[in-house]
């Protein structure tokens, strides 16, 4: 949500901060901006849209002679939370007396009396942002000849304030200075040969240096070309950890492909090959968890595990409830994290909370971790990010490894999660109840899905073709039972956020306490129809859904001749045991969703209203 990026070295800042904001696009693409000093102080420019329309403007610029000449800057691509869309409102934002340039990630909560207080000493305001007040505010606390310099004003100003944030500040009285800082929003600082790059991501990172210091909360750390220090907000020293960024330059570019989305689709066989590597044991019919092994006695004994998340991986966790009571016998539940942080849980001994998340730094996930935690809850994590916040919150967790995940629309993370879910339900469940070869047997069809996926994906053509025949339908439903309930929410959500045509997920036989009074004569319904304990329910739901003019859409087990007689179209997946079926049926829903807003000419990649990583309540 909003990507920074700023640099400080010995090249020139501005191709630097350019391509740094286009690979940081995905978290946030309303407006852009950047500020460089130059000889003539500090240039900025901004504009609305997507970071190509501010490289046509610097391009502009450049043609009259604004170069934006200068080996130290800082960028920023904005996902609007106070303030409207404008140029105005896009980062980077400025004091009106020191020469202070700032950008922010976040949200400043009491930025109103803050900026109250700041028009009472005569400031002027340009901007309805939060974090113009907070660039005033540095800017008012500013006083060089009194020993109070940007790393001090930073310190001073951010004592002042609640909220989250990770910001970068410059300052034209201190050239050869960066000053930044976070609490509750991710800033790295990459350490390279007399340069570094701060971004909010590792990926814009990655091309410069691997050698990293994820800070933390209420860390500010000054940066010249000659090295740095962290600090505290009371200017306490403060000891870096750094930590070496683990990302191929590959995982983050197109590949050949047209989307981040396609390509993330199709990954998949292989992102869940690395999520699995090493983690099964087929000696002993066992999963082998390095991350939670310290704490397998909790784990063994836990009365009760609540999965908490957002979005995609709130379905996910929804899978994992049904996986953990069905595999390992624990009484489990499911709760958004927003929900759950403000509902005064009850939390008993042996209660273990694992909250799961692609980026690691879901504002919500993370409060009802802290929550949780406060409790008395052991906390584990299900995350993909390595090194981001909820991973090192956590008592202990297991990472998806699916590589970073660039498309807004979550798609490998969610494969990942579901895998990394039955992981958990199997190692719980063959230490309490569940036989060698039992689990044996699962771990073998386990590692047999990569290879059905393929299968899957090798039908893509097929699966557009028949999407396409619906792509113009404005209402969709998507219906399941069981396990195959939450993929339906999923199939839902991913059509929805991209391909913006409205889609209600809901377990089959729900329909009929309502929802059935939508369906009228053509509209798509998609039913996750596969083999399974409640297949004849599905099959009496699809003809209800038949006889009042509805189109069904099946997602059926290979050689099940029957679902043809009652569906318009089918979707073969190969069979598969019914825990693991959802790693086989969401696949050829995340290509509906793709290639109906392809179909439909929407920026895949960059949906309207959503940014990747939701960092605000
Ligand atoms: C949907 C999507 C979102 C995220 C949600 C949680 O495609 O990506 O619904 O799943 O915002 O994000 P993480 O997993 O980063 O906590």
């Amino acid at each position: 949500m909003c990507g920074i990026v700023a640099y400080i070295g010995q090249k020139d800042a501005k191709p630097i901060l350019l391509e740094g904001l286009k690979l940081l696009e995905y978290r946030g693409y309303d407006s852009a901006g950047v500020a460089v000093l130059t000889d003539a102080g500090v240039e900025v420019a901004r504009a609305v849209g997507r970071v190509a329309v501010l490289e046509d403007k610097l391009e502009q610029q450049a043609k009259s002679g604004k170069a934006f000449a200068g080996t130290l800057g800082m960028a920023h691509t904005r996902w609007a939370t106070h303030g409207g869309v404008t140029e105005i409102n896009a980062h980077p934002h400025q004091d009106d007396q020191a020469g202070i340039a700032i950008v922010h990630n976040g949200i400043i909560e009491n930025y109103a009396a803050l900026r109250k207080l700041l028009e009472e000493k005569g400031h002027t305001f340009q901007t309805e942002t939060d974090t113009e007040v907070l660039a005033m505010l540095i800017g008012e606390l500013y006083a060089p000849s009194e020993g109070v310099d940007l790393e001090k004003a930073v310190q001073a100003a951010l004592r002042e304030v609640t909220g989250a944030y990770a910001i970068v500040v410059m300052c034209a009285q201190e050239p050869d200075v960066l000053v930044c800082a976070r609490k509750g929003s991710p800033l790295i600082v990459g350490v390279g040969n007399g340069e570094y790059v701060v971004a909010s991501d590792a990926s814009a990172i990655v091309r410069h240096t691997t050698q990293a210091i994820p800070l933390d909360d209420y860390n500010v750390c000054r940066i010249t070309r000659e090295g740095f220090r962290t600090s505290d907000l009371q200017d306490e020293q403060v000891s870096p950890k750094v930590m070496q960024i683990e990302m191929d330059l590959e995982e983050i570019e197109l590949g050949g492909f047209t989307h981040y989305m396609q390509k993330e689709i199709f990954e998949q066989p292989a992102s869940m090959r690395n999520t699995l590597r090493g983690r099964i044991d087929h000696n002993e019919g066992k999963v082998v968890l390095g991350g939670v092994a310290g704490f397998a006695k909790e784990l063994v004994k836990a009365k009760r595990v609540i999965l908490t998340a957002q979005g995609t991986a709130l379905h996910s966790a929804m899978i994992g409830e049904y996986l953990l009571e069905d595999l390992a016998k624990v009484p489990t539940e499911c709760e958004y994290a927003s929900e759950f942080r403000y509902r005064n849980p009850i939390i008993e001994d042996g209660t273990v909370v694992v909250a799961i998340s692609q980026s690691g730094e879901t504002a919500d996930t993370l409060a009802a971790l802290g929550e949780a935690k406060d409790r008395g809850a052991l906390a584990l994590g299900v995350v993909n990010a390595v090194g981001s916040t909820i991973a090192r919150e956590t008592d202990a967790g297991v990472y998806l490894r699916v590589g970073p995940e660039i498309g807004v629309a979550s798609t490998k993370a969610f494969l990942g999660q579901v895998t990394v879910l039955t992981l958990i339900s199997l190692f719980m469940g063959r230490r309490r109840f569940m036989s060698q070869v039992e689990c044996e047997q699962l771990l073998t069809e386990l590692e047999r899905v990569p290879t059905k996926i393929e299968s899957i994906l090798a039908q893509a053509d097929e699966i557009r073709k028949v999407t396409e025949k619906y792509v113009t339908k404005e209402n969709w439903l998507f219906l399941g039972r069981g396990y195959n309930y939450p993929v339906a929410m999923e199939g839902a959500l991913k059509l929805k956020e991209i391909s913006y045509i409205h889609a209600e997920g809901m377990p089959a036989a729900e329909m009929k306490h309502g929802p059935i009074a939508l369906i009228t004569d053509g509209m798509p319904a998609v039913f996750i129809a596969n083999r399974g304990a409640q297949y004849e329910k599905v099959i009496s739901n699809i003809e209800e859904v038949r006889s009042r003019g509805g189109h069904v859409i099946a997602i059926a087990t290979e050689g099940d001749d029957r679902i043809g007689n009652v569906a318009e179209d089918v979707i073969y997946v190969p069979d598969i045991p019914e825990p693991l079926s959802p790693l086989l049926t969401v696949v050829p829903l995340q290509l509906m969703a793709y290639y109906a807003a392809v179909a439909r000419g929407h920026d895949v990649d960059k949906p309207r209203n959503l940014a990747k990583s939701v960092t605000v309540e």
